[in-house]
Order: structure tokens, then sequence, then C-alpha cells
């Protein structure tokens, strides 16, 4: 029976990776949305997947936040560096979210973990495209960013539309645009329709979806039936050479609609 399931598992992941035409899919059992604790098997497909893709020597790995990334993050351990130097950057900064999650603390914990070093990227959150626009003339920041534009490692989450504008505490003037515009999901600070079209964005420095075409690895970790939408949507446009690590909840969801 073990052997069974464990067919049907990867036979749905061959059925995701096709029908989004991305590299490959990873589907881990269980649902985070009804178990916390599936977020933990999610961060261990991260890190087997991670130790499959990296190439040995140097490795520059840009990063986003959220408490999915910063469960990857706990899982990583220096088996990681073994042949490899790492660098682990944060992709963009100032999304508003929490001080723990933000991918300052994630690219901080994922290099104190996994034995690499750590670059920081930190710019004022509140603040208007003029102000920040000339901070990106400033040689730490420039430094961080050069670095971000060389990653060939991409880990980011995807969150569900409303509950990420309204977890960041965006404006009631955003709120009521998300949700005019029909937004999904949100990734990268780039909120998407159901065609994975951006419809709205968070005017902040770093990386956005577009620049990833470029980059050799590219791993969104997402799971839980509630992101359904909002990864299927995502995953429409997302580079060949994605590989989506999901779980059932999301998952089963996904496939029951194609
Ligand atoms: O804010 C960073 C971010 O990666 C978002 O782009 C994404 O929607 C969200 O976090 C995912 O967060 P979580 O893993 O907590 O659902």
């Amino acid at each position: 029976q073990m052997m069974g399931q464990l067919l049907g598992m990867r036979e749905k992941e061959n059925q995701l990776a096709i029908y989004f035409q991305i590299e490959h899919c990873i589907i881990v059992s269980g649902d985070v949305d009804e178990q916390a604790k599936v977020q933990e098997e999610l961060g261990r497909a991260t890190m087997d997947s991670l130790k499959f893709l990296l190439p040995e020597g140097d490795n520059i790995i840009a990063v986003m936040g959220g408490t999915t990334m910063a469960e990857v993050a706990n899982h990583m351990n220096e088996s990681l560096s073994y042949h490899r130097e790492l660098i682990f950057v944060p992709a963009r900064g100032g999304l508003g979210e929490s001080v723990n999650i933000q991918a300052n603390a994630v690219s901080a914990q994922m290099a104190k973990k996994a034995g690499g070093a750590n670059r920081v990227l930190y710019v004022p959150e509140q603040v208007s495209e003029e102000t920040y626009k000339p901070l990106l003339q400033e040689p730490e920041i420039k430094k961080t960013l050069d670095l971000v534009e060389r990653a060939n490692c991409v880990l980011y989450g995807i969150g569900d539309a409303m509950h990420m504008a309204e977890r960041r505490g965006m404006s009631q003037e955003a709120l009521a645009l998300i949700k005019e515009k029909a937004a999904v999901g949100e990734a990268f600070g780039e909120f998407y329709n159901q065609a994975g079209e951006v419809v709205y964005k968070i005017p902040r420095i770093g990386m956005q979806s577009k620049d990833l075409s470029h980059v050799s690895s590219v791993i969104a970790i997402a799971g839980g039936r509630s992101k359904a939408n909002a990864i299927e949507a995502y995953m429409k446009k997302a580079p060949a050479q994605t590989w989506l690590i999901t779980d059932e909840g999301a998952a089963n969801q996904i496939l029951k609609g194609i």
C-alpha cells in the first residue's frame, strides 16, 4: 500500500510539472493549513533539492521572506556547504514583513545553518519611490544588489493576495486596487491575477519575477490548500527551470481543476 501511495504521489508530481511546464515538482504529504508540521517537510524537501541542484564551487543564493522560507532556513545544515562556497543574499528589501520572517533574517539564518556567508539589504520601509531610488547608488546597497543580479539560485515563497496585503498592513487604497484587479496571489512583492499577470507591484528594490529567466535554479516553496489558486496562477508564468515544492493540500486542489 505504501508503494501504491508513493507511485500515486510521483504521478501527481509529474502531472503538475507537465501542466505548469516546469522542470520538476515535489509534493510532500499533508496540508500546512491543517498541520504546521508539514512546513518542516517542505523544508526538508528544499534542502534535498538544493543538494541535488547546486553545483560544486561558488554559489549565490537569493532568498525571499515569509514563514515558509523561515522554516526552510531552519532545516538547512552544513552538508550543503560540502565542496561548495555559499553566499546567501536577500532578493528584495522592505516588503513590510515582521522582522523574523524578513528576507534579511531568512538569509542570515540560512548562512548560519548551511555554513555560508551572508549579505544584508537594509532599505527603509515606508518611503516614496523618489526617496529610495537614489539608495540604489549607495555602495553597500549596490554591492548586495550586484550579488542578487549574479545569483545562480533563487528561493521564494508564494502567498494568497489578500492575505499578504493584510499581513503587510498595506493601505486601504492598495487593498481596494488589489481587489478591483482581482489579484489572487503574491510573490516578490508583485500581485498577480488568475492568468498570472502582474496587476500591482510594491515599489521596492531588488529582484522581480522577470529577472528569474537567467537564474539556473529557481525553487518556489509554497503549500496549503488555501494557496492553491495563488500557486496555480503564478506557476503559469514561471520559467521552465523552476522546481515547485508543495504539499498534498495545494496539489490535490490544483489537480482537481485540471
Ligand atoms: O513577503 C515575502 C513572501 O515571500 C511573499 O512574497 C510571499 O507571498 C509570502 O512571503 C509567503 O509567506 P508564507 O510562507 O508565510 O506564506
